[in-house]
């Protein structure tokens, strides 16, 4: 079957979008990275390995909802075309891809199109699943979801098989920001029609005797998944940040509800970016916020969703209410 795969991004993307965050970020009080620098090749390693630990629940919670509702969600949602926003490696999709195939009409093709930033995530994912489904159509497209968010969901009106499901999952709209997510939102909305349905995994709110330690796991792993975006910029901007000098910190925002990822000065650091032409100075103690990962409620997703214009059309949580999955669509637009 057709595979395909596009990249939105402009050529100087790293360089030109990370050196406008990291001259914003280090020069800003409190000192702010965003988290999509995370996920160089060996940040989306480090992820994937983050999936696996004992401490980490929502990848393995997610993952059991989609097993076991995968069928009821594509038959609520009526698509068999899916693209997915932030796809990583496509594991769990594989839940919603199989349910897909399964129930996509005689002389209607199925399709599946990635969307992430990482280069290196969207090539293992495609050949993976190239083998595992060769009736699928498959495209995978490399964008940035905070812009160009409506180029990268748009389809040709040839290559249209009915309504999108468009999938965000993993809770990473937790790790946008209230007004990010407000602006992802309306410009989501905007971009869909009615017939679309848009699928997400958010984590909900719990307690911080188990909200820390996935995110400050024993063995170390997200630790090192934090630490590495020094690696990103030196890497590619010639910074000379020094891993040791910094310490991984995860705190829970109560009034925020949500986990904060900082890297803490463990002395007092002076970092040169040479291409920025620029010198930054951390205070011993000083911490540099790196994500947030949000942790929602059924009432707040409601509200802001519904805020944005969207319908609700199903809910869906594992037994214990860890994690939640959520469908929602766009009525027909009032003619004006
Ligand atoms: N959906 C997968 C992966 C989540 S990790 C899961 O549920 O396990 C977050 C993914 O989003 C990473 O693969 C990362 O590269 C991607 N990502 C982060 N910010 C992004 C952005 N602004 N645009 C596109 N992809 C982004
Ligand atoms: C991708 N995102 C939803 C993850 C999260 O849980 O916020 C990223 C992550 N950060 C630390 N561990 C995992």
């Amino acid at each position: 079957m057709a595979q395909r795969h596009r990249d939105h991004l402009p050529e100087d993307f790293s360089e030109r979008s990370l050196s406008e965050d990291v001259r914003s970020g280090l020069t800003s009080s409190p000192k702010t990275l965003p988290p999509k620098w995370f996920y160089d090749k060996v940040g989306s390693e480090l992820y994937e390995e983050i999936t696996r630990l004992p401490e980490y629940y929502p990848f393995a919670v997610e993952r059991e909802i989609l097993m076991a509702r995968a069928p009821e969600i594509v038959s609520a949602a009526g698509s068999h075309h899916l693209i997915e926003l932030g796809s990583g490696s496509s594991e769990k999709t594989r839940a919603l891809i199989e349910a897909v195939l399964a129930s996509t009409p005689d002389g209607e093709q199925a399709a599946y199109r990635a969307i992430d930033v990482s280069e290196s995530a969207l090539r293992a994912a495609a050949e993976d699943l190239a083998l595992r489904y060769p009736a699928l159509e498959l495209e995978s497209v490399r964008a940035d979801f905070e812009h160009g968010l409506a180029e990268a969901l748009a389809v040709d009106e040839g290559d249209r098989t009915g309504g999108r499901l468009v999938i965000f999952l993993g809770g990473t709209i937790g790790n946008q920001n209230p007004q990010q997510r407000q602006r992802f939102l309306a410009t989501l909305h905007g971009a869909l029609e009615p017939g679309d349905a848009f699928l997400l995994g958010a984590d909900l709110v719990k307690s911080p005797d188990v909200l820390v330690p996935a995110y400050d796991d024993a063995a170390g792993v997200t630790a090192a998944f934090n630490l590495n975006v020094l690696e990103v910029v030196n890497g590619r901007l010639g910074a000379d940040f020094d891993p040791r000098d910094f310490r991984h910190v995860a705190v829970w925002d109560a009034e925020n509800a949500w986990i904060e990822m900082r890297l803490e000065a463990v002395r007092d650091v002076h970092v040169r970016i040479a291409d920025l032409d620029l010198e930054v100075d951390f205070a011993a103690g000083e911490q540099l916020r790196t994500e947030i990962s949000a942790k929602f409620t059924r009432e707040r997703l409601a509200a802001e969703f519904e805020a944005a214009g969207f319908d609700a059309a199903g809910w869906w949580t594992d037994d214990a209410g860890r994690f939640s999955v959520s469908l929602w669509t766009v009525a027909a637009r009032a003619l004006t």
